[in-house]
């Protein structure tokens, strides 16, 4: 009898989970099939549609369409629709990545339905609450029934939440194991050629969080800061929809308007390795980033009091500059461009294999299927 495992898709940052997961559960099918769910958070065809494609990801098996929309009702849409889904696939476990509101609103329809439900990158933790992705975070391992963890931190986490340690496997990081996927793909990208850079003279920046470019006067400040870096290095900014729309509707893009400033849709995922891989330094508000430029060992200034991800400074290349204190942000850049750089190591199993750990693991200890393990983890490997 084959058994059915749903993973969920839903924006930018899931894609790069749950491809790797995809290609290590596909050595075991027919046993498994598994079925990837996008909930059309992103829709964007460079927010989502290019992802797929370059991951080597099939068309989603099932697309929800839910859009954007304010926290309630974006994760209301999702949890509805995605609860309809699941009365029709009855699936045996249901995989939620990351800490989007795709996460938690699939989570928890899943898991009223008793359907077991697996969390890709639990345990992480900004202590911050005003952070939506931290509340999803907290939620969705409240309810999830197996934790896969990429840093110790997690597990320390989960285990003073009270979790058992039986249910929490610490795998390494799904988003790394795409990485390593990209990185022999990224020679050919023409990016830096097309955008005239040439390597280690520029910085990228991505900023999209909301606490940073919801308020006027701080993306205004944020964006002066970039005039600032631009008069030492070429800026290179894919700015997302969020900061765009908020920058046009206050009239902030003007600052951006530099010979020096490249302003850029956002980028596919192998442009975007191919341009921080070879960046001076990263100025980013993300989660995932300041992973990537760990592994890369670039330099990664985050502009953040807080991350869910300590690893990235105790071990990775990562510093935190409160990015409400402006000369703190300019003290930190200005040090980077003096030359004084951070350098790191990797993280323990962040070595491309994370995916196989997990499919693994869900296939003999999740849904207690047995089959000659040994051949088809040899095939993933290939
Ligand atoms: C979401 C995640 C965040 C993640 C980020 C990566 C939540 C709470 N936040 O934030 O954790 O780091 O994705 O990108 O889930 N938009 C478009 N096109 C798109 C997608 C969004 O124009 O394809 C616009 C929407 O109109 C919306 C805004 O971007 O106004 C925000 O989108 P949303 O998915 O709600 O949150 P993100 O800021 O992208």
């Amino acid at each position: 009898m084959s058994r059915t495992v749903v993973s969920v898709a839903g924006a930018r940052p899931n894609f790069m989970k749950v491809a790797p997961i995809h290609r290590a559960l596909q050595p075991y099918e027919p046993a498994v099939r598994h079925i990837i769910v996008h909930t059309g958070q992103h829709y964007d065809y460079n927010m989502s549609e290019l992802f797929f494609r370059e991951l080597g990801l099939p068309q989603p098996a099932v697309h929800l369409g839910v859009g954007s929309g304010r926290h309630g009702e974006q994760t209301a849409k999702i949890l509805m629709a995605f609860e309809e889904v699941l009365l029709e696939l009855q699936p045996d476990l249901v995989i939620v990545v990351g800490d989007v509101n795709s996460t938690i609103a699939c989570a928890l329809a899943a898991t009223k339905l008793h359907i077991p439900v697996a969390h890709v990158e639990a345990g992480l933790r900004s202590f911050d609450r005003r952070m939506p992705e931290e509340i999803n975070r907290i939620a969705t391992d409240a309810i999830a029934d197996y934790a896969f963890v990429t840093e110790q931190s997690g597990v320390q986490n989960l285990l003073r939440e009270g979790w058992d340690e039986q249910r929490i496997f610490f795998v390494g990081n799904t988003m790394i194991d795409s990485l390593y996927f990209a990185l022999p793909r990224i020679q050919e990208r023409p990016i830096l050629q097309t955008l005239q850079l040439a390597p280690q003279s520029y910085v990228v920046v991505t900023l999209h969080r909301p606490s940073n470019v919801d308020d006027p006067e701080q993306l205004e400040q944020l964006f002066r800061l970039l005039q600032r870096i631009s008069e030492h290095r070429t800026v290179v900014f894919p700015i997302h929809p969020r900061t765009r729309k908020n920058a046009e509707q206050w009239g902030l893009l003007s600052f951006l308007h530099r010979e020096t400033i490249h302003l850029l849709e956002p980028l596919g995922y192998f442009d975007f390795i191919a341009l921080v891989a070879r960046a001076d330094f990263v100025l980013t508000d993300s989660g995932g980033i300041q992973e990537e430029a760990t592994v890369l060992q670039v330099p990664c200034v985050t502009l953040r009091t807080t991350t869910e991800r300590p690893v990235t400074i105790d071990l990775g290349t990562n510093i935190l500059v409160n990015p409400h204190a402006p000369e703190q942000v300019w003290a930190a850049v200005e040090a980077l461009l003096a030359g004084k750089r951070k350098t790191g190591s990797i993280p323990p199993l962040w070595d491309g294999k994370a995916a196989e750990r997990i499919a693994r693991i869900v296939v003999e200890d999740i849904l207690q299927i047995q089959q000659p393990v040994q051949q088809t983890v040899e095939h993933v490997r290939e």
